[in-house]
């Protein structure tokens, strides 16, 4: 079915703009079209200056996480028909704009580097080339598997808007897919870095992450259970 839409849509280009301003476009989509579609709608047909991240386009990559109707949402899989023909879109908060709905991800991708979101296991089993691990064991750590890294929780935090140091949810998301993995040795040297009120104690249960998040992690609760992990010491 046909339906008008309205996207406004926060603009913001620093090499001309002094501030961010609205800009409306009247669009026809069909309701099956997802939000990415309404986008490109604008830059092919009204005007090729909007600036947006995608890759996929299907819900993998998270390079299209924004703020859509006040949530942080992916575009790629945000039908026209449930969110309404009124549609805004904003860059997603807390980490600066490069322009429009392109934010500059440094610093959310050294949060996730600090939590080092490799497998530490060296050397390797004697007589075997696999480390062996029972399907309760992989299970243990599954739900943090799923994260797509799109930042749509870290940046809808209010402890990560307010500390910079806060390693923030994404992070500790990834922690806990490697705190809990039975292969891994460096259990320790990770929770000690996720100590204290920069790392898992930072969380103010808001739930805000949970909410976010497209893949529907349990990020609050993994939260948590790093958090008490830490008062284990890895033990
Ligand atoms: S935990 Fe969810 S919201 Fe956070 S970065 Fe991973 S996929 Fe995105
Ligand atoms: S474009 Fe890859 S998740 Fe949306």
């Amino acid at each position: 079915m046909k339906v008008a839409v309205n996207l406004r849509v926060l603009r913001f280009d620093p090499e001309v703009d002094k501030a961010p301003h609205w800009e409306s476009y009247a669009l026809e989509m069909d309701d099956g079209d997802r939000v990415l579609d309404a986008l490109h709608e604008v830059r092919w047909h009204h005007d090729g200056t909007l600036a947006f991240r995608r890759s996929c386009a299907h819900g993998v990559c998270g390079s299209d996480a924004m703020v859509v109707n006040g949530r942080n949402r992916l575009a790629c899989i945000l039908l026209i028909r449930d969110v309404g023909p009124d549609i805004t879109v904003e860059p997603m908060r807390g980490l600066p704009v490069v322009k429009d709905l392109v934010v500059d991800m440094s610093t959310f991708f050294e949060q996730y580097r600090s939590v080092q979101p490799w497998l530490k296991a060296d050397p390797p089993p004697p007589g075997s080339r696999e480390r062996l691990q029972s399907p309760e064991e992989r299970a243990r750590f599954d739900d943090t598997t799923k994260c797509i890294l799109c930042a749509a929780c870290t940046t809808s935090c209010p402890v990560f808007w307010t500390n910079e140091q806060f390693v923030g949810p994404a992070a500790i998301v990834n922690a806990h897919r490697f705190v809990f993995d039975s292969r891994d040795q460096a259990k320790s040297e990770r929770l000690a870095g996720l100590g204290g009120r920069d790392g898992a104690w930072g969380c103010r249960t808001a739930f805000n992450c949970t909410e976010a998040c497209p893949r529907h992690i349990k990020v609050t609760q993994a939260i948590e259970e790093v958090r008490r992990e830490t008062l284990r010491g890895g033990d």
